[in-house]
């Protein structure tokens, strides 16, 4: 479905898209639609509505109006066809592979990637059959290389979780494309209005709302985003005939929107990760402030950034702002507005001094989230990335020594005041 917004600017967008007065009440914002069903109007539409031969609400497992209205906006703001949202980014990053591996397919994923997506797909999707194949993103080639007949898709992060890392997403996409495979990537440090994708090649865009774009710190949420790149008639779960709804074709029926039915009429309803409306009502709110956040978030970042890197108990910094930096070329090319506001740093004093750091801020909070208002701080060798081998948490840029920072939008002069205080008990 074309986007009515698609000739709006995207601060415009944030704020419009999928969000019209409510049809039944004339309601400004978008009504809250907290309820499990929907009557039908007669046994007829009923029927083609399981069918999937009417577009409607059955159950919001599958679909709801508050989240729908997200769902349009998100898909606005990225420039693609459709989005599913889910419960959480590791639903979303589920149901973006979902069609695309059966048990014995694999994938690669980029080894910078957050720490709790290399466990899901390293450890559960290894469950399912679905194989990781883990790629260092620094060599786009390296991934061309990693390449077997049983690869399905590739997964990326536009900006990795938490080092810093801008990944080659054009040398990528050329590449799944001359495989005739998906790329998959997530957006979530970068949000939409850093970088989008799928102006880069991406085919799926995944989110963790949970951060940037619910931006508030108040809502687990995440979704998929088709950009309209792919042809999914080449993949058997869209381009064949589906059991499960009388054989019905989703990439003859729907067309660009097969991914995203498909999303909703097979993922949300059998596998039941759905997004609760509220969650999406919050979220819905916080998207539309997303383009004066982030220009806050990335303006406060850079000017961490950069004291940190003089600070004498620093060992660096490994931010993509700044000059410094192995990705800045990268950034320029796919962040130009700004490296987003998630990094790390190194103490010289190592693990101990890390830990001493994180306990002793005041204005940071020490916890395990990213993108919210306020200034966040981790240690993720012994949290978000515990899990990692002690390879696979450098490979991460999540060595023991490491300080991830998730700089907010407080008042720059207090940000940096407090990490100084902080330092200075190291
Ligand atoms: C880059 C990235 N992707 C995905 C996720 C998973 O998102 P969620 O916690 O919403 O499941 C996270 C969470 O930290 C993340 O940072």
């Amino acid at each position: 479905m074309a986007d009515p917004l698609a000739a709006k600017g995207f601060d415009t967008r944030a704020v419009h898209a999928g969000g019209g007065p409510d049809k039944a009440t004339g309601a400004r914002a978008v009504p809250i639609y907290q309820t499990t069903s929907y009557v039908f109007e007669s046994a007829d539409q009923a029927a083609k509505l399981f069918n999937l031969e009417e577009f409607g609400q059955i159950y919001s497992r599958i679909t709801n109006p508050t989240v729908a209205a997200l769902e349009t906006r998100l898909a606005s703001l990225e420039g693609g066809v459709g989005a599913t949202a889910a419960a959480s980014g590791h639903a979303a990053q589920f149901l973006a592979l979902l069609p695309l591996l059966k048990s014995g397919d694999s994938f690669l994923a980029s080894k910078a990637l957050y720490g709790g997506s290399i466990t899901q797909f390293g450890q559960s999707f290894a469950r399912l059959g679905w194989q990781a194949i883990f790629v260092d993103p620094a060599d786009p080639e390296d991934f061309r290389r990693a390449l077997t007949p049983s690869c399905r898709a590739i997964f990326i992060e536009s900006l990795a979780n938490p080092g810093g890392i801008v990944t080659d997403i054009e040398a990528i996409a050329k590449l799944a494309h001359d495989a005739d495979i998906p790329l998959v990537v997530d957006n979530t440090l970068a949000t939409p209005y850093l970088c989008r994708p799928g102006d880069w090649g991406a085919d799926l865009v995944v989110h963790s709302t949970t951060k940037f774009l619910g931006g508030h710190g108040n809502s687990i949420g995440g979704a998929v985003i088709d950009t309209g790149k792919f042809d999914w008639s080449r993949i058997a779960a869209l381009g064949e005939p589906s059991p499960a709804y009388h054989d019905l074709n989703f990439a003859k029926t729907f067309g660009k929107l097969a991914f995203t039915v498909y999303g909703h009429a097979v993922g949300l309803r059998d596998f039941g990760a759905a997004m609760a409306p509220f969650n999406a009502f919050l979220t819905l709110t916080g998207v539309e402030t997303l383009a004066l956040r982030m220009a806050r978030h990335c303006e406060n970042a850079l000017a961490v950034a950069q004291h940190l890197e003089k600070h004498p108990k620093v060992a660096w910094v490994s931010y993509a702002g700044l000059a410094s930096s192995p990705h800045r070329a990268l950034a320029q090319k796919y962040l130009p507005q700004g490296a987003g506001a998630v990094f790390t740093f190194s103490l010289k004093g190592g693990y101990a001094a890390g830990i001493k750091l994180v306990e002793s801020c005041r204005l940071f909070s020490h916890l395990a989230n990213i993108g919210d208002t306020r200034s966040l701080i981790i240690h993720p060798a012994s949290t978000t990335h515990r899990q990692l081998s002690d390879a696979d948490r450098a490979a991460a840029g999540a060595g023991a020594d490491v300080v991830r920072l998730s700089v907010g939008i407080e008042t720059i002069g207090d940000i940096i005041a407090d990490l100084d205080q902080a330092l200075a008990g190291t």
